[in-house]
């Protein structure tokens, strides 16, 4: 084990790009951060510009050194964390994206997914990637991409197009176009890859028309994955891993049946169902939680699209609240006025994921009345987040055969103590919060940190920080059951009501 030096984790998510450092100890160093634009047009179109994120990651990079007062020499490894799915396609020969990046809730290829649900092919798809067919996906992003833009198609027929999802991207800039490479957390959300064999699926890539040629290669997400050159030295790239099994690894739930849910812009519950690939019943994803020395970790995922959106959906949408972080405050507030307000807000903006994969259902609120305030509104969209959080859990529980008895939590939404407090309660279990929230680039410090033996093995890596602990009142259940009923109810109608019209 090294004990001097650092590990920088970039964590490069939908809303902001953050570059963290830690020492071997695990403590936070330093940090920085910068919002990301997004770019939304039409209904449902979310894009990012690729050459953006590369320049503040590279910005930030060189930055936090300043700000430490640390050479490059100082860093052992750097790991990348990535929002995933999110789908670039650039030049070989130039470096250069040729489209604006697809975000991983970005719409355009819902007709895609439809035409390939309408063939019969979800069972099929399913078999193979662990994914339900949904444009969230980058496979039916890059059949998009092939069919709206011409010259995708000139330069596949070049062999001069690479694909990659963020982390893909950013290595190919950090190591100058000599790497393109990814890792099997981020291959295992392509649906382009096989998370049985191990290997970009044939049959699908025919199915789909996509080119290998333009596929990086994968590797574990602890693994050499070549250097770049920070001020002159030369730095090893030691982790990729999607944010989202980052995060897992971030908690340290290496065993069967631990469980994570985290809250960025959406909300993603993963459970480590060990080197099994787990078969859902229920329409969760069978993912890859991660790869280190060549062992494979299986996870079951309930994707939610919309979490710490619809509270800042709150505060820039609707201006109800003048900062996200006074939301917790205004739900203890409605909680306590009377007339209590009984509604429900269904925050479907970019349709539903797990278990409903509803691509057509749109956000609604029921149950209004003439005393609704702002507050109320407040509530009902943070306790959705909890629905939501619910609506996984329970067939999670159902497809494992585990029985949960705890969630560790994390994310910038899980510091909102309303959410936390009503989350036990609803869901009657004890949920575990950390002090430090930032696991998702924790979890790739320690990948990273593993493969430069920063830290030996597992066993070794740092205590995880201090647990804020919330224990479930039993004698609320009853009363949150009923809610819970309402929830499914209003789900069920805004359904109907996307679907009528
Ligand atoms: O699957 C999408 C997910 O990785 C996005 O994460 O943290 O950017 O909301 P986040």
């Amino acid at each position: 084990m090294t004990s001097s030096g650092y590990v920088m984790a970039i964590d490069q998510g939908t809303t902001s790009t953050r570059v963290i450092v830690y020492d071997h100890n695990g403590n936070t160093i330093g940090r920085i951060k910068k919002n990301v634009d997004q770019h939304i047009r039409f209904n449902g179109w979310i894009e990012h510009d690729a050459n953006q994120i590369w320049s503040d990651v590279r910005q930030l990079m060189h930055e936090i050194l300043i700000n430490l007062s640390i050479s490059s020499e100082d860093i052992i490894t750097i790991g990348i964390t990535n929002q995933r799915e999110t789908t670039v396609l650039w030049d070989k020969n130039t470096g250069e994206p040729i489209a604006p990046a697809i975000g991983w809730q970005s719409k355009q290829s819902n007709e895609i997914s439809e035409d390939l649900k309408s063939a019969g092919l979800e069972q099929f798809i399913y078999s193979k990637t662990g994914l339900w067919i949904d444009s969230y996906f980058s496979a039916t992003k890059i059949m998009w991409l092939v069919k709206e833009n011409p010259y995708v198609q000139m330069l596949i027929d070049k062999n001069q197009l690479a694909f990659g999802t963020i982390d893909s991207w950013l290595l190919w800039k950090l190591t100058d176009g000599n790497v393109h490479a990814t890792d099997y957390t981020n291959a295992s959300r392509t649906m382009l890859f096989n998370i049985h064999t191990l290997n970009w699926d044939e049959e699908l890539l025919d199915l789909f028309n996509i080119d290998e040629s333009i596929l990086p290669e994968v590797k574990n997400s602890s693994d050499d994955f070549g250097s770049t050159v920070l001020n002159g030295i030369k730095v090893p790239i030691g982790a990729l891993a999607g944010d989202q099994q980052a995060a897992l690894v971030g908690h340290k739930a290496f065993n069967d049946g631990d469980i994570k849910s985290t809250y960025g812009t959406g909300a993603f519950i993963v459970m480590n169902t060990g080197n099994i690939p787990l078969i859902s019943k229920n329409k969760l994803l069978t993912t890859i939680a991660y790869g280190i020395n060549g062992e494979i970790n299986y996870a079951l995922e309930g994707s939610i699209f919309v979490a710490g959106s619809a509270v800042q959906w709150l505060e820039e949408g609707m201006e109800i609240i003048d900062n996200a972080s006074l939301s917790s405050a205004y739900a203890y507030r409605s909680r306590n006025t009377l007339p209590f307000q009984d509604i429900y807000l269904v925050p479907a903006f970019t349709g539903l994921g797990a278990p409903y994969w509803d691509q057509k259902i749109r956000g609604a609120i029921f149950g209004l009345t003439r005393s609704t305030r702002k507050e109320d509104l407040v509530r009902a969209t943070i306790e959705a987040l909890a629905y939501q959080t619910k609506d996984i859990l329970d067939v999670m529980i159902e497809d494992s055969d585990i029985n949960i008895s705890s969630l560790f939590i994390d994310g910038g939404a899980a510091s909102n103590e309303y959410l936390h407090e009503f989350m036990a309660n609803l869901l009657q279990i004890d949920i575990n919060r950390p002090t430090n929230l930032e696991m998702t680039s924790r979890g790739i410090a320690y990948l990273a940190g593993l493969k430069y033996n920063v830290w030996d093995s597992i066993d070794k890596l740092p205590k995880t920080p201090e647990l804020l602990t919330i224990n479930f009142e039993k004698e609320l259940q009853e009363d949150l059951r009923n809610k819970y009923i309402k929830w499914q109810n209003a789900v069920m109608s805004a359904q109907k009501f996307a679907f009528d019209g």
